[in-house]
């Protein structure tokens, strides 16, 4: 009997010991080498990456994301052609899968997006409609998909590159699906829909090349001056697909402080820098110094609330797809090490208080 509780003592104080053990580990490595999104939540700000559905099957890869970011998006999951097999029917599978796996690991969830001329079913891209038709079409995807969704995404991406790249008026594309068979005011109609589908939702205008001072950011800034006048959208997102070497400077100052006296906040939202390849040590410290601007020029600008990338691990960017000859954009290599840029991302969201 004796013994018997001795040993029940000896064990349960060497269990007691090795959790002990375990958690000052555990506390030596979270306060010895803080992560990103450690970094991030403790100044309230939020750091993201966008995900590659697969790849949520691999645990590193999961481990990775919910270790350093406290926001995620969506590659593919939430556009048209991945929601909609059919007019009559919605497949929410991954969307659920997403916001479930943001939901447990108490990670923001961006939407991504609701009307773009591509990545659309082809039973609508291909089909004869009238305006009155595609925009019951277009109300019914955003209430649907919004309120799918509610409470589980906080910002939405309702419309993006609406904005064409012919200078200098940069119209509404025209040549896009949606202002064919509707008219450049499917923007507008849009947001309107996403307004009264989610009104707690956060709703963005989200766009490339439009982070700058020149003449497509200033056709941008005149569209969501117009939507903010009616109370109709909340904030621009700056894509920023960029190439390594570019850093953030006046321009991108003067832009944020523009947006923010209209009441507007930006999120960077889909940041990567590009290297040609092959990569070198040289490479990916400018690349790094290319990381480490975009993150000081967040944290220097209270209106912008989210600086996200598009994908975190080299292993899976579309970069190698969209520009031949490029890739290594990211922050994690290929094995999931951090590369210089995470260093330099880490440096700026310890200095900055
Ligand atoms: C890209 C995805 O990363 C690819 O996997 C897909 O094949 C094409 O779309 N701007 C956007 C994103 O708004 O939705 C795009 O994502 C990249 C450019």
């Amino acid at each position: 009997m004796f013994v018997q509780r001795w040993n029940r003592t000896l064990l349960t104080g060497a269990f007691l010991g090795a959790v002990g053990l375990l958690m000052n580990a555990r506390a030596g490595e979270a306060s010895g080498t803080p992560t990103l999104r450690e970094l991030a939540q403790q100044r309230g700000f939020r750091i993201g990456a966008a995900v590659a559905m697969p790849l949520l099957d691999n645990a590193e890869y999961r481990q990775t994301l919910s270790r350093e970011f406290n926001l995620c998006v969506a590659e593919n999951a939430f556009k048209m052609e991945s929601l909609r097999p059919a007019r009559d029917r919605f497949d929410f599978q991954q969307v659920d899968r997403l916001c479930a796996f943001a939901q447990t690991n108490r990670m923001k969830l961006r939407g991504h997006t609701l009307v773009w001329h591509q990545q659309m079913p082809w039973w609508l891209s291909q089909g004869h409609w009238t305006r009155d038709e595609a925009l019951g079409i277009m109300k019914d995807h955003i209430t649907t998909v919004m309120q799918h969704c509610q409470g589980k995404v906080y910002a939405w991406d309702v419309v993006n590159e609406a904005i064409s790249d012919q200078g200098p008026d940069h119209p509404i594309r025209p040549d896009s699906f949606w202002t064919r068979v509707v008219g450049a005011d499917y923007v507008e109609k849009a947001f309107e829909f996403a307004r009264a589908a989610d009104p707690q939702a956060i709703l963005y205008y989200n766009d490339y090349s439009n982070e700058g001072m020149d003449s497509k950011s200033e056709a941008v800034f005149q569209l969501v001056k117009r939507l903010k006048a009616k109370g109709l959208v909340d904030a621009v997102g700056w894509q920023c697909h960029l190439a390594s070497g570019w850093k953030a400077g006046a321009a991108q100052a003067r832009n944020a402080e523009r947006l923010a006296k209209l009441g507007l906040d930006i999120s960077i939202t889909e940041l990567d820098f590009r290297i040609s390849l092959p990569v070198t040590p040289k490479k990916l410290q400018t690349q790094a110094e290319s990381y480490r601007s975009v993150m000081r020029f967040c944290l220097s600008q209270p209106n912008i609330k989210a600086l996200v990338m598009w994908g975190f691990t080299d292993k899976s960017s579309c970069v190698p797809y969209f520009f031949k000859g490029a890739g290594a954009a990211l922050i994690f290599d290929e094995q999931y090490q951090p590369k210089p840029a995470y260093e330099a991302l880490r440096e700026e969201l310890t200095k900055a208080k």
